[in-house]
C-alpha cells in the first residue's frame, strides 16, 4: 500500500534559482531563506520518500494563455526543465512515476475531476527551485508526478474546488497498489503581487491565517473566493491554491512539524511549511 508521509509547501521565487547559481546562500539577504531548509532536509533524509506529487502552477512555459487547463496531471517518463524568461539555470531531467500518474488520472476522473493528461510536460521554476532547495547540488532522489493548477488566467478554480481536487488525488493515492512512500510538495505563494499599482504588496496577517488554517482547518480557506484571495494576498498570492490542493491530498488530520516565514524574498512573502498526517 502507498503511504503519504507528509506535505512540504514552499515558495518558488525564480530569484532563488539565481542565488543558488551564484552561491549566495550565506549572503545576508538570502541566508534567512536558505537557513529554513536544513530541518526539512533532515526530515526527508529520515522519511526517504520514493515519489513526490508536486502541486504547482505553470508560468507560461508548458501552457500559455491560448490553452490553459484548470487542472493538469503529468504522465511522462521524464520531465525536462526550461527557463520561461527569468534567466535562471535549468536542472537535469527529472524522472516521472508513470504508474502513479495514471493511478491519479484514473482516480480523479472517476471522481469527476476531468483533468488534462500530459504525456509530455515541460517544468518551470515552480518545480525546479523547490527541488534545488530540498536536494541542493544533486538530482532529487525520487520520481515525481507534476500536478499543475491554473493560478494564471481567470477564472481560476475556487479554494473549495482545490481542496476537493486534492482530496480526490489523496483517495487515488490511497488506492494505488504500490508499496511506495509519497511526499506532497506544493509550491508558490505566499502573498505577492508582481504587477500593477499594488506591485510589492505583502500581507503577513493573511499569510499567518493561511499557515494556521492549513494545519488544523483547511476548510476555513474555502470560505474565501478567488477575488478575496487576490485582494488579501495579491494577484500572484493566489498560488496558495497549490498549497490548498496539497493539503487536500494529505488528508483530514495534520500536525505541523516545521514552519518558516520570511519577508521579503524578491516581491514575495516566502514560507516553508512541513506537515505530517496526524
Ligand atoms: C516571483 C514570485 C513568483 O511566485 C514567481 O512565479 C515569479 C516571481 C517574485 O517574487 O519575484
Ligand atoms: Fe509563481
Amino acid at each position: 500500500m502507498a503511504e503519504i508521509v507528509g506535505q512540504i509547501s514552499t515558495s518558488h521565487v525564480p530569484a532563488i534559482g539565481g542565488a543558488i547559481a551564484k552561491g549566495l546562500q550565506q549572503d545576508p539577504y538570502w541566508k534567512p531563506l536558505f537557513d529554513a531548509f536544513p530541518p526539512v532536509r533532515s526530515w526527508l533524509e529520515a522519511k526517504r520518500p520514493d515519489v513526490a506529487v508536486m502541486v504547482y502552477n505553470d508560468h507560461g512555459l508548458n501552457f500559455f494563455l491560448d490553452k490553459l487547463p484548470t487542472f493538469a496531471v503529468g504522465a511522462a517518463a521524464s520531465y525536462v526543465s526550461s527557463d520561461e524568461g527569468w534567466g535562471i539555470p535549468t536542472i537535469e531531467p527529472v524522472e516521472g512515476d508513470q504508474d502513479l500518474s495514471w493511478a491519479i488520472i484514473e482516480g480523479v476522473i472517476g471522481d469527476e475531476f476531468d483533468v488534462t493528461m500530459c504525456q509530455e510536460m515541460l517544468i518551470d521554476h515552480a518545480v525546479t527551485v523547490p527541488l534545488q532547495l530540498l536536494w541542493p547540488g544533486r538530482s532529487a532522489p525520487l520520481k515525481i508526478v507534476p500536478v499543475s493548477i491554473n493560478t494564471v488566467q481567470h477564472p481560476l478554480p475556487s479554494p473549495a474546488r482545490c481542496l476537493k481536487f486534492g482530496q480526490a488525488i489523496g483517495r487515488a493515492i490511497a488506492r494505488w497498489k504500490q508499496d511506495a512512500r509519497v511526499v506532497v510538495i506544493s509550491t508558490g505563494g505566499l502573498s505577492h503581487q508582481l504587477d500593477g499599482e499594488r506591485a510589492g504588496f505583502i500581507n503577513p496577517e493573511f499569510d499567518a491565517l493561511c499557515l494556521d488554517s492549513l494545519v488544523n482547518d483547511p476548510a476555513r480557506l474555502t470560505k474565501f473566493s478567488v477575488r478575496d484571495l487576490v485582494e488579501l494576498s495579491g494577484t500572484q498570492g493566489v498560488e496558495i491554491l497549490n498549497w490548498i490542493v496539497g493539503r487536500g491530498i494529505l488528508g483530514s488530520h495534520a500536525k505541523e512539524v516545521f514552519r518558516n516565514y520570511h519577508i521579503p524574498i524578491s516581491n514575495t512573502a516566502s514560507a516553508v511549511q512541513l506537515l505530517e498526517t496526524a
